[in-house]
């Protein structure tokens, strides 16, 4: 039997062990997905251990996607993120992933809509941002970073190739002239906030909101009123998952079983 599970600090209400084991029945593998609620002061050794044992593979979340890409080697892409939060543990040793990153991707092409050459907005510049900004200028898109702490969206824009830094005051007038805005600070988690003013909003927007909690958030209801098109968080989720499973197996996800999974536990 294979062995994979998800690591981080709170784990217990995470949605990945339902969303993976519908994955593995749905494709007849032998394979359990376990929670691990690692001491952060023994993260390390933790990794260490799970390789010892012959884990397969980690889903990697809070507080440790850094440590994770101190552990396992990402690729050129992921080195730039900074963060890995899905490690595949292979004969030549661990692998890090960023399926947040790619994930994103593959939710907005679930969706159709077409990330080159759009115009793209990032609220926030913590870890979601990071990874949203990358994968959209990894896509194609125009990024503009927009952060309450200005100067954190500067610095990441500066990181990120082409990219701008801005404001929060300045969202309206970004929002105005783009195609794409997406919320990655954590304003609307369990709350009925949203980062944008509501009156910012239009018909040829694309809303997507990385809070899941709840689904609809109003930054997504005050999209969705305008006419605009929303993609909510479960979807990213859902995405990282995707790839996860796919780096881990070879095989293709059961998107459909892993959808179905996931949100029967939202
Ligand atoms: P994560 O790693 O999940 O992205 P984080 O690093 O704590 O979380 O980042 C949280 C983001 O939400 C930040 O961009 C934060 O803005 P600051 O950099 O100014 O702190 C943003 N954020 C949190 N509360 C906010 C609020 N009430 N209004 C606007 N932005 C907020």
């Amino acid at each position: 039997m294979d062995v994979y599970g998800i690591i981080g600090n709170p784990v217990e209400h995470s949605l990945s062990p339902p969303m993976h084991e519908a994955a593995f029945r749905e494709r007849g593998i032998d394979a359990k997905y376990v929670t691990f609620e690692a001491d952060p002061d023994r993260i390390e050794e933790a990794f260490r251990g799970a390789e010892a044992l012959g884990i397969d593979g980690l889903t990697v979340t809070l507080p440790f996607k850094h440590d994770a890409f101190e552990f396992a080697e990402p690729d050129e892409q992921i080195r730039r993120v900074g963060a890995v939060n899905t490690i595949d543990f292979t004969e030549s040793g661990p692998v890090g992933y960023n399926t947040d990153m790619t994930g994103t991707l593959r939710a907005f092409e679930h969706h159709d809509v077409a990330l080159e050459g759009a115009r793209t907005v990032v609220v926030g510049a913590g870890g979601a941002a990071r990874a949203l900004a990358f994968g959209f200028e990894d896509a194609g898109a125009d990024v503009q970073i927009a952060n309450r702490t200005a100067s954190k969206a500067h610095d990441l824009a500066d990181e990120v190739p082409g990219a701008t830094g801005h404001e929060l005051e300045d969202l309206p007038d970004l929002m105005a002239d783009a195609d794409v805005v997406a919320n990655a600070t954590s304003v609307g988690l369990e709350s009925d906030e949203s980062v944008a003013p509501a009156d910012a909003w239009h018909g040829d927007l694309v809303a997507f909101d990385a809070v899941y909690k709840p689904l609809e958030t109003r930054f997504l209801k005050d999209a969705a009123a305008a006419g605009a098109q929303t993609i909510d968080g479960a979807w990213m989720l859902l995405f990282q998952g995707v790839d996860a499973f796919e780096t881990w197996t070879g095989e293709d996800a059961p998107v459909e079983t892993m959808n179905e999974a996931l949100r029967s536990h939202l």
